[in-house]
């Protein structure tokens, strides 16, 4: 019996990004990007791990689609790899990289799946961060190039389509803490690449308006649910900093057209506030068909008066955690959802990822029984559900990630996937919660 129904439109998929599985790191006229870079300097990465073949989805995608179908997710999202397409940033069009992703995004379709699909999931091209990234203004006009070709060629076969994935923490983790490539530490630098960000969102939506395509175009954020550590009038401020930092300083840019007026005051008091008009607030705040969010556990904050800059530091609560070290809290998920409904006039949603790192094991029979993962996506779907009854304009789920596959600073220690990789033989293997997850599709929706 299916106890909790979703909408009959909704939308239930899985997410990967192009760094992070394809492999195929110097193939077929591919440019070098901050990522190859990042991953080839000792000591930025878990054990050096790099993404040079990664799952090789480059050359297996076509088995990874039937695993797909097998399993009846009709939506995947993936990333398109900027330097597959210009290998300098800009200028010189490689057509083997446009006739890559022809392939796969056909291949997609033959089968009934759906393709949505991010422009820039992190992998920039490495000649444009030798002209200084997104601090540098020609940097957003190249990605708006980039997005027209991408329009152009693939705008009538794809009908999602996602700017940018978690500008935080390109921003913060890529140029404030410098775990991310391109590894730079300072948050001058890291706001002023927010706002260029956000600046090449906004004109990358004004240009999809422009060109009469058919599909729907948003952002990705990684959002949290911010709590504080106690109610004293200093946590509860340090909270609504950390609010201000990580949620609301994109949100409100985007859909409000105005950074929050305490975090400007603040940043600029830090010297950290970048320079902008009003003209790039009304780019920025360019109508998106729908908000993604990622979210994956909630933060709690306490004041820190040597925490640098905000004076706000995380607690490291003892309650039950994934790999990744993230508490587990689903309630978050929900907390979430109706507040960016109720402060963001019941804007369309897509979860975008959602998903949890275990420490999968293949057991003697050859199967990964992941139950773990399984009770992690039934309690967040619980509150993705309760949020829709609740009035909320949820309109898809996209688990991440279809494949285990390169963490990041992490490399290939950390395991996400519902579908084991073997990365000796490139082998995959089912897991539990991908059957799991695949019922809940077949249903639309969770039996107890
Ligand atoms: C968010 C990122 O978009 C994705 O690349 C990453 O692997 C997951 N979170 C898990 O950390």
């Amino acid at each position: 019996m299916v106890k909790y129904k979703f909408p009959d439109d909704f939308i239930w998929g899985v997410a990967t990004s192009a760094y992070q599985i394809e492999g195929a790191y110097n193939k077929d006229g591919k440019g070098e990007n901050i990522w190859d870079r990042f991953t080839s300097i000792p000591g930025n990465i878990y054990k050096n791990h790099n993404g040079n073949v990664a799952c090789d989805h480059y050359h297996l995608y076509q088995s990874d689609i039937n695993i797909l179908k097998e399993l009846g997710i009709k939506n995947y999202r993936f990333s398109i790899s900027w330097a597959r397409i210009f290998p300098d940033g800009y200028g010189k069009v490689n057509q083997k990289g446009i006739e890559y992703y022809r392939r796969l995004i056909n291949a997609l379709l033959d089968k009934g799946i759906q393709p949505a699909i991010t422009l820039y999931h992190w992998d920039l091209p490495q000649e444009l961060q030798d002209i200084g990234g997104w601090t540098n203004k020609k940097v957003v006009d190249y990605f708006v190039e980039y997005a027209e070709l991408m329009f152009k060629e693939f705008g009538d076969l794809v009908p999602i389509w996602i700017t940018h994935n978690e500008p935080w923490v390109v921003s913060i983790l890529g140029h404030a803490w410098g775990v991310h490539a391109p590894g730079i530490k300072d948050y001058k630098i890291a706001l002023k690449v927010a706002h260029n960000i956000l600046l090449s969102h906004g004109k990358v939506v004004k240009l999809y308006r422009s060109m009469s395509l058919k599909g729907k175009i948003g952002i990705t954020l990684n959002l949290s649910s911010i709590h504080s550590a106690t109610d004293s009038e200093k946590d509860l401020l340090a909270a609504k900093i950390y609010d201000g930092f990580m949620n609301r300083w994109f949100l409100d840019a985007i859909l409000k057209g105005s950074y929050p007026e305490d975090m400007k005051k603040l940043y600029n008091e830090l010297n950290i506030l970048p320079q902008f008009s009003d003209d790039d607030m009304k780019i920025i705040n360019e109508r998106i068909d729908f908000l993604g969010i990622n979210y994956y556990t909630r933060s709690v904050v306490k004041y820190d008066e040597n925490a640098y800059p905000l004076k706000v530091s995380m607690l490291d609560l003892d309650n039950p955690k994934t790999d990744m070290g993230w508490e587990i809290y689903p309630k978050g998920l929900y907390e979430l959802l109706i507040n960016l409904h109720k402060n963001y006039d019941g804007i369309d949603i897509l979860i975008t990822e959602n998903g949890a790192a275990f420490n999968d094991i293949v057991n003697y029979k050859g199967k990964v029984v992941d139950d773990y993962r399984i009770d992690y996506l039934y309690r967040h779907l619980l509150e993705a559900y309760r949020a829709i009854c609740d009035g909320v304009n949820l309109k898809g789920y996209y688990l991440w990630s279809f494949l285990d596959n390169f963490e990041w600073a992490e490399g290939y220690s950390k395991r996400f996937g519902i579908v084991f990789v073997d990365y000796n033989t490139q082998k995959r293997i089912i897991k539990d919660s991908a059957y799991w997850y695949s019922d809940v599709i077949k249903n639309n929706g969770i039996t107890e």
